[in-house]
């Protein structure tokens, strides 16, 4: 029996539900396993692996129908819309990410000692398959909402109210699998000044540890990273399944059983550059803080990018040439025996860590670790959300290095053409 991780599923909120769920189906191979039809909302299941999705397309703003709704929410965000005049969303949002929790209760009574507002209050819901006990909280940032779930044994589909979808109905007609395995991480994009706050509201609502992503992270500042027109600064943390009872995920649970979230805010523009930083951007686009980027692992990337890119995935614009030479990563590349042509030619980045074996003085030991990551192009019709492809060879960051390392190769390919421009 497959055993899914603590992340139970991740919603998308979407103006164009069926748009939404044939791309997931056609370019990443996800099947739907389960539908729910109301006069409310839409809802379809998809799997892949153990990854679940939830797509909800709202049919009515009707405060009423939501109240009553177990598993409906309005994702438009309240300043959007007043609320004696509710309206349907007009942009997709990526904005729920639903705990599966051991005791619901616990999780209660801990963010009963915070301030939080409940979107749905506990409920316990039956169908012929069981029961599950279920609320959601709203996140302090932005429009993210979080469904927690105890499911006691419940042995339907999905979720009480869901109904299986067969699986002929429901079968990709490509043979062609992107090899996606499970949730790495999440990323929110919040606004300046305010990853701390952040961090610090999950540790206290969820029970949240933080972590240093790599040894360049100051603890009060967070990891930050900037070039003349690249601003941003990282903090992560993670969690676990057990980690409302307040113990650690015993170390056969595997990274799977884990999700990091990696909050990103922007640092101040550097004085007399134009360009926008990136998670300003981010946030202009989306009306606000929200899941910039979902990373799904993947054991063997460059398989894995071949077979998305037959399937119709859009990448993000790969790195310049000179990523791959000397001023780029080269010197990494060659150093932990990836093949450069391999990486260049599928546009995959990569980013190195060093970890020392042994903690003792005497024994300072290196081993390079690394990762090789790639970004699809925005995944909705209306928001500026995206998928990364994530294959840990060792490394626990998030490709940081990668933000120095593009901003020489832009730099050194800028030098080069106005050379070239000079010898014309
Ligand atoms: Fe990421």
């Amino acid at each position: 029996m497959t055993s899914f991780p603590c992340v139970h599923h991740i919603e998308i909120g979407a103006v164009n539900g069926p748009q939404v769920v044939e791309t997931l189906t056609s370019q990443f191979t996800f099947r739907v396993k389960a539908r729910r039809q109301t006069e409310l909302a839409d809802q379809w299941l998809l799997l892949k692996e153990n990854s679940r999705i939830l797509v909800t397309s709202l049919k009515t703003p009707d405060l009423m129908l939501i109240k009553n709704d177990n598993f409906v929410i309005n994702w438009a965000t309240s300043s959007d819309q007043p609320s004696n005049t509710p309206t349907l969303p007009v942009k997709d949002s990526v904005f729920n990410v639903a705990f599966e929790v051991r005791n619901i209760d616990f999780c209660i009574k801990r963010l009963n000692q915070q301030a939080i507002t409940f979107t749905k209050p506990l409920h316990t819901i039956h169908d012929s398959d069981g029961f599950i006990r279920t609320c959601t909280v709203k996140s302090c940032v932005g429009d993210i909402h979080h469904t927690l779930i105890e499911r006691n044994g419940y042995s339907g589909v999905f979720l009480p109210g869901f109904t299986s979808v067969s699986d002929n109905e429901s079968r990709n007609k490509s043979e062609t699998d992107p090899m996606l395995e499970y949730f790495d991480h999440v990323a929110l994009a919040v606004d300046m000044g305010t990853s701390m706050a952040v961090i610090g509201w999950y540790e206290k609502c969820f029970g949240m540890k933080r972590f240093l992503i790599n040894s360049e992270e100051d603890k009060d500042k967070g990891l930050v990273l900037s070039t003349n027109d690249v601003g941003l600064r990282l903090r992560a943390m993670e969690y676990w399944k057990c980690s409302e009872v307040g113990l650690l995920a015993p170390e056969e649970e595997g990274a799977e059983n884990r999700l990091s979230l990696v909050v990103a805010e922007g640092l101040s523009p550097v004085p007399g550059c134009q360009e926008e930083n990136q998670i300003t951007s981010w946030l202009r686009q989306h009306g606000g803080p929200g899941i910039q980027h979902l990373a799904f692992t993947s054991s063997d990337i460059k398989q894995a990018v071949r077979n998305l890119a037959k399937l119709g995935v859009p990448f993000a614009k790969p790195p310049p040439p000179a990523y791959y030479t000397k001023e780029g990563r080269l010197d990494d590349i060659k150093g932990v025996g990836e093949n450069v042509d391999d990486l260049r030619t599928n546009g995959i980045l990569i980013d190195t860590e060093a970890e020392r074996l042994h903690e003792s003085d005497c024994d300072k030991s290196i081993q390079m670790t690394y990762l090789l990551q790639i970004f699809t192009k925005p995944l909705l019709p209306s928001d500026p959300f995206f998928l990364e492809i994530i294959q840990r060879k060792g490394a626990t960051g998030f490709g940081s290095g990668n933000i120095a390392a593009l901003y020489r190769s832009i730099q050194a390919y800028i030098v080069g053409e106005n050379n070239s421009k000079q010898n014309m």
